[in-house]
C-alpha cells in the first residue's frame, strides 16, 4: 500500500493541476519507500532534490494560473506556497550538511501538508478556474 493513496478527495477537477498533484504524490511515495527500505543518502538525496524541484515547478504553474485568471485569494495562496518552499529548502540544507535525516515525522508532515493544502486551497482554486473556463465557453 502506498504512503499516500490518490483518491477523489484529492481532485481539484482542474486537469492540469490534478496531473501535477499526482506526480507530487508519486514523488512523496518514492521518498517514503526509500526511507522505509533504509536507503542511504545517495538514494534519498536525489529523491528529495527531485521533490523540491517539482514542488517549485508546480507552485509556479498554479501561481501563473492564479495571475492570469485574477484569482482573488492569490496573495494568501502564494504565501502558503512560500512557507512550504522555505521549510523544505531549509530542511534540504540541513539534510545536505548531515544535520537532518528523513524520518517518518518528516514524511507525515509532507503528507499532512499536501492533503490539507490540496483539499482546501487547491480545490477552491480548481473550482474558481473551472468557473472561469465555463464563463469563457458561454
Ligand atoms: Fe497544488 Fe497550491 O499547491
Amino acid at each position: 500500500m502506498a504512503f499516500i493513496n490518490w483518491s477523489p478527495a484529492l481532485e481539484t477537477k482542474f486537469m492540469e493541476i490534478d496531473l501535477q498533484h499526482k506526480k507530487l504524490v508519486d514523488l512523496v511515495n518514492k521518498l517514503y519507500d526509500a526511507m522505509a527500505a533504509s536507503k542511504g543518502n545517495e538514494v534519498m538525496g536525489p529523491l528529495l532534490n527531485e521533490l523540491l524541484k517539482y514542488t517549485v515547478v508546480h507552485f509556479q504553474s498554479e501561481e501563473r494560473l492564479m495571475q492570469s485568471n485574477a484569482y482573488p485569494d492569490m496573495t494568501k495562496h502564494k504565501q502558503l506556497h512560500e512557507e512550504l518552499k522555505n521549510k523544505v529548502l531549509t530542511f534540504k540544507q540541513r539534510f545536505d550538511s548531515g544535520q537532518a535525516r528523513i524520518t517518518i515525522e518528516v514524511m507525515n508532515f509532507l503528507k499532512d501538508w499536501l492533503a490539507k493544502h490540496i483539499q482546501g486551497d487547491d480545490v477552491k482554486l480548481g473550482g474558481y478556474l473551472n468557473s472561469k473556463k465555463s464563463a469563457v465557453a458561454k
